[in-house]
């Protein structure tokens, strides 16, 4: 059985560096899910026919890390019938030998609801802004609507929203360093392990 590791939480909360560096560390396979949403967004046409065309190209182009990408990526991740075409790739991307790290924002709720572990990263809007301005070299007020504007409509929505499973293990990054905030997920993968 492949050890599956969901991940979840808002924008620019860390849980995509904390997948990447729990990957590493295990030898892991890693999918950051948002870009299936920001590929289909950026396909412009038919949401629904975007998502069930999308390839592993669609995934390259260097324009899906944009704010105004996030923003598309959210309206169209809002339409049920698009999160159902893209629900097959995540699971069997799941199932791969020796183990899967997805981060996103319904792993642990609905793609993988039997995962080994279950993350859930948070930290302040004021913070999550902050890196968000940093990495894109933007203005960290215009961060902060950004932001609080697509986990309003990630969480207020009908199907999948954003929200914590259960069974999640809650990390708040806000005080913390990447690497502190690495350390502590890699602690949380070792204990599973350990059964
Ligand atoms: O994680 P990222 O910021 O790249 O995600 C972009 C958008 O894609 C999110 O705001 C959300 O609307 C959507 N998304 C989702 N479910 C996922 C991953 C992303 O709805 N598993």
């Amino acid at each position: 059985m492949p050890f599956t590791i969901a991940i979840d939480g808002p924008a620019a909360s860390g849980k995509g560096t904390i997948a990447r560096a729990i990957a590493q560390h295990f030898g892991f396979h890693h999918l950051d899910t948002g870009l299936l949403y920001r590929a289909t967004g950026a396909k412009g046409g038919d949401p629904v026919e975007a998502a069930r065309a999308l390839r592993p190209i669609d995934m390259e182009r260097d324009d899906l890390r944009s704010a105004e990408a996030g923003q598309a990526a959210s309206r169209v991740a809002a339409i049920p019938e698009v999160r159902e075409a893209l629900v097959d790739f995540q699971r069997r991307f799941a199932m791969q030998e020796p183990g899967a790290v997805l981060d996103g924002r319904d792993i642990g709720t609905v793609i993988c609801p039997e995962a080994a572990l279950k993350l859930y990263v948070v930290a302040s809007d004021e913070v999550r802004a902050a890196r968000r301005a940093a990495e894109l070299g933007a203005d960290p007020a215009r961060m902060l609507a950004e932001l609080r504007e697509r986990d309003a409509r990630d969480s207020a929505r009908a199907t999948a929203p954003l929200r914590p499973a259960d069974d999640a293990v809650l990390l708040d990054t806000s005080a913390l360093s990447i690497e502190d905030a690495v350390a502590r997920a890699i602690a949380e993968v070792a204990r599973v392990q350990a059964g």
